[in-house]
């Protein structure tokens, strides 16, 4: 008797399994879940030598960003039974962001990662995102070959960073020059209706300012409407000097124990490294009040002076992604900005 292969993926006689790529259901989500836990464990296991208890820490990925672009998340479903992959993507206006993607470990190298780029390109296209953006590991060469081929290239570095929250008073900040009032913090939670819609677009300034286009309103109302943690403004008197969208714990992009932040930015006319300070600062604050153990912060490393000013508050790289990108704008980036913004 011949022996079969033992090969998940491709059935006994060898015929390549069909498989479909098809939009995110709501009755996929936990199984969407559990594939790109799977997945990432698998290769977490493979690159770290132990597999990771949880392959995100704790973070969650599916269910509000299904909620928040379902049009951008796709599954790999085999016979129209088992999902076997599936690709997330969002768009920030102009911006279109990829990620995560992943196909269960035993179905690889069938070009059903391939498939699901796609789709997520052609939603990218629909909604006429002109930049397209995804962060992956610059050691494999598989990656990196793969997103070449659909015309992404590799950028630079962006580092997830984080520091401890002591027990005692709050870091303070660098001091305020005399003669100005301090920066005051407001969460966008506590805002009547009518001011969130103004906020939203006094924000939109902000990130099409530092990148034309882009908006970040979705990610800050799914936040809101689903109570994943909260957007946080730094105002002076009036004016608006930027805005944090912040994580929490528990069902949000949040590992156990510590605070996120997804995205922030200083309005470019406002660029000084204390106010970026003074913003951090503030956020250990709301750290040490919510009992987290973490403040983790993305940074890119294309926003020098931000990096520089993480490091200088005692910041660690945990570790590194290469950003890859492609379109219109794909070199938008001023090294002076200061944004802190994570494209996972
Ligand atoms: C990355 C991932 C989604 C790719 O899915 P996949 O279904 O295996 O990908 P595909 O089969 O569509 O394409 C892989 C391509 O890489 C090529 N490849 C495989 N190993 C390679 C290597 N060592 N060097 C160069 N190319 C390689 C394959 O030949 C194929 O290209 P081809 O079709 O032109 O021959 C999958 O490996 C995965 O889930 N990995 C773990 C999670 C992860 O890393 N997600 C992405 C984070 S950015």
């Amino acid at each position: 008797m011949r022996a079969t292969v033992d090969r998940a993926g491709l059935e006994p006689q060898g015929r390549l399994p069909k498989v479909q790529i098809r939009r995110v259901r709501k009755g996929d989500l936990s199984k969407v879940r559990d594939v790109m836990e799977q997945t990432f464990g698998d290769f977490l296991e493979r690159q770290l030598g132990t597999r990771p208890r949880q392959a995100f820490g704790g973070a969650q990925y599916v269910h509000h960003r299904w909620l928040m672009e379902p049009w951008g998340c796709f599954v790999a479903e085999e016979d129209n039974s088992k999902i076997v992959g599936a690709a997330l993507a969002v768009t920030w206006g102009t911006v279109g962001v990829l990620g995560p993607v992943a196909v269960l470990t035993n179905y690889h190298n069938q070009t059903i990662g391939q498939q699901l780029i796609r789709a997520a390109q052609e939603f990218f296209d629909e909604n006429k995102a002109t930049l397209h953006g995804c962060v992956t590991y610059p050691t494999s060469p598989k990656h990196l070959y793969l997103y070449h081929k659909f015309g992404y290239r590799p950028k630079n570095l962006g580092a997830i960073m984080s520091r401890a929250i002591d027990r005692g008073p709050a870091r303070a900040a660098t001091a305020p020059k005399p003669a100005k009032t301090p920066p005051t913090m407001r969460r966008f939670s506590t805002l009547e209706e009518a001011k969130k819609k103004a906020t939203l677009a006094r924000i939109h300034r902000i990130t099409n300012a530092i990148c034309r286009g882009m908006d970040l309103s979705k990610e800050i109302e799914i936040v809101d409407g689903l109570a994943l943690g909260d957007t946080l403004l730094l105002e002076r008197g009036r004016d608006l000097i930027g805005f944090a969208i912040c994580h929490t714990p528990g069902v949000s992009e949040a590992p156990t124990g510590a605070l996120y932040i997804k995205f922030l930015a200083i309005d470019p006319p406002q660029r000084k490294v204390e106010n970026l300070e003074q913003f951090v600062a503030a956020i250990e604050g709301l750290g040490q009040e919510l009992g987290v153990q973490r403040v983790i912060l993305p940074v890119y490393s294309r926003y020098w002076v931000a990096y520089d000013t993480l490091l200088q508050c005692g910041y660690q790289v945990d570790f590194t992604m290469i950003r890859m990108q492609r379109g219109k704008q794909e070199d938008y980036e001023n090294p002076a900005d200061l944004v802190l913004d994570d494209w996972r």
